[in-house]
């Protein structure tokens, strides 16, 4: 078997001691950023086969290379997966988006052209920056943003769209924690001929096992990170309404990206496998519990958050209206063994580097399965913190963390 670290040995001493840090963090911190999850086993193992080897052009079923019939089959074989666990037909797949980012500038070659209009929403009220920072480069962007309930404002798109007609309306969000209505969008976006993207990167899990409305049979086009709420490597994955798939295919190879790299494909292939095996909704079940726990413990302490609470697995608590910001936070929470990131509301007084909000994602204590008195601990901990403006307890969380070494 080789060895890493035997191969690094005393000549790159440098890079050795980086890899053992991130090791010792990874057992040493609980991570809650709100897109941080643990890959399947099996998903990281694939990444290392001699699908690595292989560079081959074109797409599934069109490749400009030789001996490519296993990796066309096991995107055949992923999109067969795909369409089983969301319950849906008339959509195909491309599955060597390299990443979410990538997923999305796919869909935006495939249909937009200069100075088109898009609606997006804004990124301080939950919009990923990437949708906006992309598509401000060519088009002629339009935000929408939340109404004074915290909820998506959908007459406020309405109206975005019967002025502007835009060619693509975004939805979905990387830090609005709850269910988004695609059948509502879906109507307003036929009556002014927009199409529809649903980015799910976060909540892909949750329309699987029927817990927030699905994009499917209503969205044009739908992209995830296979890395979030699904388990996966650090990837994307675009799909679409039959009839936009050459198109897609197109935009993927050779606009966006070059060679796909097949090993990542064998590894969304492999985590697909594992959703039709494990327990999805006890999986959902789990992450729900521990966030509604966060949010009536966060809540018990009077601290706000963002919506007022979570239909997800993120929770974001809203310093809007408090002298501490989310930097503080964050910086106070770090000392203590929590990783969680700072991240803007809507309206927010405060620049991107500084902020109003924090955002807490809890999927890593799902897929540990954490017991219940530990992770309520946890969520005491940075609650206390978060009140009290102060170091509450250094040794907690690392104590909570340690004894999963195993998994990791
Ligand atoms: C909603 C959404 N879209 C896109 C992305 C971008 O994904 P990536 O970092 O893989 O490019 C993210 C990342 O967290 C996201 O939350």
């Amino acid at each position: 078997m080789y060895h890493l670290k035997n191969f690094l040995g005393d000549k790159f001493e440098r890079v050795r001691s980086i890899i053992d840090n991130e090791y010792s963090q990874m057992n040493e911190y609980v991570n809650l950023i709100g897109s941080a999850n643990y890959a399947f086993p099996s998903v990281l193992e694939a990444m290392n086969t001699p699908f690595n080897l292989n560079p081959s052009e074109g797409s599934r079923g069109n490749r400009y290379f030789p001996l490519c019939d296993g990796i066309d089959s096991l995107e055949a074989m992923a999109e067969e997966m795909l369409l089983k666990l969301f319950h849906c037909n008339g959509y195909s797949s491309n599955i060597e988006a390299y990443s979410g980012t990538q997923a999305n500038q796919i869909v935006y070659q495939a249909v937009l052209k200069p100075n088109d209009a898009v609606v997006i929403m804004a990124p301080n009220a939950g919009g990923h920056v990437s949708h906006y920072h992309y598509l401000n480069t060519f088009c002629n962007i339009y935000t929408y943003s939340v109404n004074e309930m915290d909820e998506i404002d959908y007459e406020a798109i309405e109206i975005l769209c019967k002025k502007n007609h835009p060619r693509l309306l975004i939805a979905g969000a990387s830090s609005y924690p709850r269910n988004i209505d695609y059948i509502k969008l879906s109507e307003i976006c036929q009556k002014y001929n927009t199409l529809l993207l649903a980015d799910i990167s976060h909540t892909a899990i949750y329309i699987v096992a029927n817990r927030h409305v699905s994009p499917f049979g209503y969205a044009d086009f739908v992209t995830f990170t296979t890395h979030k709420t699904t388990r996966g490597i650090r990837g994307g994955i675009v799909m679409c309404k039959e009839e936009y798939i050459s198109k897609i295919n197109r935009a993927t190879f050779p606009i966006v990206q070059g060679a796909p790299k097949f090993n990542e494909v064998l590894a969304k292939t492999i985590m697909l496998a594992e959703l039709d095996l494990i327990n999805i909704n006890e999986y959902v079940d789990r992450i729900l519990k521990i966030s509604s726990s966060f949010v009536n413990i966060f809540k018990e302490h009077d601290l706000k958050l963002y919506t007022n609470g979570s239909d997800s697995h993120l929770i974001l608590v809203d310093l809007r209206e408090s002298s501490f910001t989310g930097k503080e936070a964050e910086e106070l929470l770090l000392k203590q063994h929590i990783l969680v990131n700072r991240n803007q509301l809507p309206n927010d007084r405060r620049s991107a580097n500084i902020t109003s909000g924090i955002r807490i994602g809890i999927l890593t204590l799902a897929t540990l399965n954490m017991p219940e008195k530990e992770y309520n601990q946890l969520a005491s901990l940075i609650a206390s913190t978060i009140r009290q403006r102060r170091i509450i307890d250094c040794t907690l969380a690392c104590e909570i963390i340690k004894p999963y070494k195993i998994i990791l």
